[in-house]
């Protein structure tokens, strides 16, 4: 074990969606399958690492028993859990797809349909990335995704810069097979040097394999 290029590496992992509570039985929440994330906190154990994997609500399971793993609901729950994981991370991988605005107030009944139409007043959540990106110290590593639909590249290397990140992971959701729920992802990795990679179509575990490949690469600088 000692010989796997990740051992004695801490790795946190966050994965899967968020959900924000409307009312007791109702939520704001999206898409992400957390099939990324598990795989790649899959791939980074089976390298060696320590890892602690972060989830949203999902149905996914872990291969290794020895992942971490701390359930959480809301996007708020999941800053808490990064942060009290950060300072013992040699390399944070968020990929989990973050709510980015909040109900103000939480009904405490469920809400019932006596009016036409309703209303919904929300707030921005916390960055999550970004907050870690302005904790970060020398030598610890912070990768984020980007999905998008247009602009993608210079959203993506936008997002790296704004949020002082090694690297960003962009896929879009213009590439056939890409994106959430699919078992397939089409890539392109862009480091602070602004280099640039792009894969071909592939499963979710080969793409996670490609992102840890990089990983271990700029761990080492
Ligand atoms: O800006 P955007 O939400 O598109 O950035 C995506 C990246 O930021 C992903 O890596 C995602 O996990 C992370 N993120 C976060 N906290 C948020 C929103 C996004 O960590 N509140």
């Amino acid at each position: 074990k000692k010989k796997l290029p990740l051992f004695g590496q801490n790795m946190l992992v966050t994965a899967g969606p968020t959900y924000e509570a409307i009312d007791p039985v109702r939520f704001i929440g999206n898409h992400s399958s957390g099939k990324m994330g598990f795989a790649l906190a899959d791939e980074l154990s089976s390298l060696g690492a320590d890892v602690t994997l972060i989830a949203g609500p999902t149905a996914q399971r872990s291969i290794f028993k020895s992942i971490k793993r701390i359930d959480v609901v809301s996007a708020a729950d999941m800053l808490n859990a990064c942060l009290a994981n950060f300072d013992k991370a040699d390399a944070c991988v968020m990929c989990a797809a973050v709510a980015d605005y909040t109900p103000v107030t939480v009904a405490s009944q469920k809400i019932k349909k006596h009016v036409d139409g309703l209303s919904i007043e929300l707030k921005k959540t916390t960055d999550i990335l970004k907050t870690l990106g302005q904790q970060k110290r020398t030598g610890q590593l912070l990768v984020g995704f980007a999905l998008e639909t247009e602009n993608e590249e210079q959203y993506a290397i936008d997002k790296l810069k704004k949020k002082n990140l090694d690297l960003i992971v962009l896929n879009s959701l213009n590439d056939a097979g890409a994106g959430f729920k699919n078992d397939t992802n089409k890539v392109t990795l862009i480091d602070r040097n602004l280099h640039k990679t792009t894969f071909e179509l592939k499963n979710k575990t080969e793409v996670a394999r490609d992102i840890c490949l990089r990983v271990i690469e700029l761990l080492k600088k």
